[in-house]
C-alpha cells in the first residue's frame, strides 16, 4: 500500500512529508523534486509568500546513490518565512510560532475569515485564537504534496506515464476547450498562468489585474491529463478500489477544490447516450510497440470518459478537471464577527493570493501522481522496480483479444 503523511504549520519551522510504498530502484534526486516545487510557486497572481519562500525539498530518508531503497522517504522542506519574517502583528514568526512558552503577548486572530478553516476549527478545537487552525489548514502544507507527487512521479516515469496539467478558466475568462492530445505543453509551462491559449492567457492577467484593482480573489477551473497509462488499472470489485474513488479523494482533499469531474464530467448529463460512450476501435486499428504488444490496446474513438470506465483506466488518457473557489482573503475584507464576543468586525487581512489556479494545477498533478502509483503498485507490486516492470510487461503481453495475440501470430 502506498501512502503518506504530512506534517508543518504555514509559518513554523518546515514542513514534513513520508511517503511509504515505493519500491527499491527508483531514480530519484533533490534536484528532480525541485522542478516541481518550482512549478507550485509559479503564477501570476500569487501573493508575497511565493517570493521569500524557494522552496526545496531535502531528503532525509529512503534514497541512497540516487536510487530509492524501498523504505520510507521522508523530506523536510524549510519556511524560509519562520526564521525571517514577521507576522501581520510586527513580531517575529519566531515569536508567534514558537515551541516553547513566550514571555510577553502573542495577538490572538479573533476575527474569523469566512471561507476558511478558522470558524469550525475554532469552535471544534476550543480555541481562543484562530492561528492555531490556520497555520495548518493553509495551502503552505500542498508544498509537501508536491514533494510526494514528484517522488510518485518518479515511479511512473518508466512505465511512460506522463502527468501535466493546465488552466482552462480563471474568474470566468475561458480558455478556448481543446482537446487534451492537443494541448501545447510548451506553451503551457511558458504561460504566466499555465493557459495553453495566447490570448486567452492575456486575458487572465487582465482579470487578475482587475481583480487586485477592486481588492478581491478569483477561481477557476485546472485540467490534469495523465498518459501512457496501461488499460485495467484500478477495480470494479468494490467501491474503495475503484481508481476513481481514489482520484476524487486525492483531488477533493486539495484546499479550495468545489468540484471534481472525468472526462465529459457534468456536460456528459446533456448528451444522449449514443454521443457520450466512446466506441472501441477495430483490432485493424490498433498499433502494436516494438516488443510486438499492443501499445495502447482496446482504443476508442473518443474519450468521453476522460480514461476511466467501471473505476479502471480505459488505456486512453486520464482527464480530470477541478473547480477551486475564489481565495476567501482579500484585500477588502469580508464582514465577520469576533471569536470571544461574536460581535461585528471585519475578517482577519494576511498576506494573501489573487489568484492561486496556476498552482492548484501543479498540486492537482502531484495528487493524481500519488493515485496513479498506487493503483499501479496494487496492481503490478514489486519490492524492486525491476519486479514491477517485468509484471507490467507481462501483463501489457496479455491483454489483446486472444486470437489476435503474438501468440497466436495475430
Ligand atoms: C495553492 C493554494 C494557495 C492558496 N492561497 C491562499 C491565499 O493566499 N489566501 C487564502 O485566503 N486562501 C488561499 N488558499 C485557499 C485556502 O487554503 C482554502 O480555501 C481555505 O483554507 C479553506 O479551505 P476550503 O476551501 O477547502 O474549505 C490557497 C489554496 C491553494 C490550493
Amino acid at each position: 500500500m502506498l501512502r503518506f503523511l504530512t506534517a508543518g504549520e504555514s509559518h513554523g519551522a518546515g514542513l514534513v512529508a513520508i511517503l511509504e510504498g515505493i519500491p527499491a530502484g527508483v531514480r530519484l534526486s533533490e534536484a528532480l523534486i525541485r522542478q516541481d516545487l518550482a512549478r507550485r510557486q509559479t503564477g501570476y497572481g500569487r501573493g508575497g509568500r511565493m517570493k521569500i519562500e524557494t522552496d526545496y525539498a531535502v531528503l532525509q530518508s529512503g534514497v541512497r546513490h540516487g536510487e530509492t531503497l524501498g523504505s520510507p522517504i521522508a523530506v523536510l522542506i524549510e519556511n524560509r518565512d519562520h526564521s525571517t519574517g514577521k507576522g501581520p502583528d510586527g513580531k517575529p514568526w519566531t515569536h508567534t510560532m514558537s515551541k516553547e512558552a513566550v514571555d510577553g503577548e502573542v495577538t490572538p486572530i479573533r476575527r474569523l475569515r469566512p471561507g476558511h478553516a478558522d470558524t469550525p476549527g475554532a469552535a471544534k478545537y476550543a480555541t481562543q485564537d484562530a492561528r492555531d487552525i490556520l497555520e495548518r489548514s493553509s495551502a503552505r502544507e500542498s508544498a509537501a504534496r508536491v514533494a510526494v507527487g514528484a517522488v510518485c512521479r518518479a515511479f511512473l516515469a518508466p512505465f511512460g506515464v506522463e502527468i501535466r496539467s493546465h488552466v482552462v478558466n480563471i474568474g470566468g475568462v475561458r480558455a478556448p476547450a481543446t482537446a487534451p492530445e492537443q494541448v501545447d505543453w510548451e506553451r503551457v509551462e511558458a504561460s504566466p498562468v499555465r493557459c495553453a491559449d495566447d490570448a486567452a492567457s492575456e486575458a487572465v492577467v487582465a482579470a487578475i489585474d482587475a481583480a487586485r484593482a477592486k481588492g478581491t480573489s478569483l477561481g477557476g477551473v485546472f485540467e490534469v491529463v495523465a498518459t501512457g497509462l496501461p488499460i485495467g488499472i484500478g477495480d470494479h470489485i468494490q467501491w474503495d478500489r475503484k481508481l476513481s474513488t481514489a482520484l476524487s479523494a486525492a483531488i477533493g482533499s486539495m484546499n479550495a477544490v468545489k468540484g471534481v469531474e472525468f472526462g465529459g464530467g457534468f456536460a456528459e448529463a446533456d448528451l444522449p447516450g449514443h454521443e457520450a460512450q466512446d466506441v472501441i476501435k477495430p483490432v485493424e486499428e490498433w498499433e502494436r510497440g516494438a516488443d510486438g504488444a499492443w501499445a495502447r490496446p482496446w482504443p476508442r474513438r473518443t474519450n468521453n470518459a476522460g480514461g476511466l470506465e467501471g473505476g479502471m483506466t480505459t488505456g486512453e488518457p486520464l482527464v480530470l478537471r477541478a473547480a477551486v473557489k475564489p481565495i476567501a482573503t482579500m484585500i477588502n475584507p469580508l464582514p465577520s464577527v469576533d471569536l470571544a464576543t461574536g460581535e461585528v468586525s471585519q475578517a482577519h487581512y494576511e498576506r494573501s493570493d489573487i489568484t492561486f489556479v496556476p498552482a492548484c494545477g501543479v498540486i492537482g498533478e502531484a495528487m493524481t501522481a500519488f493515485a496513479l502509483a498506487g493503483a499501479m503498485l496494487d496492481k503490478f507490486g514489486g519490492d524492486r522496480i525491476d519486479e514491477t516492470l517485468r509484471n507490467w510487461r507481462a501483463y501489457m503481453a496479455t491483454v489483446g483479444p486472444v486470437a489476435a495475440s503474438p501468440a497466436h501470430g495475430g
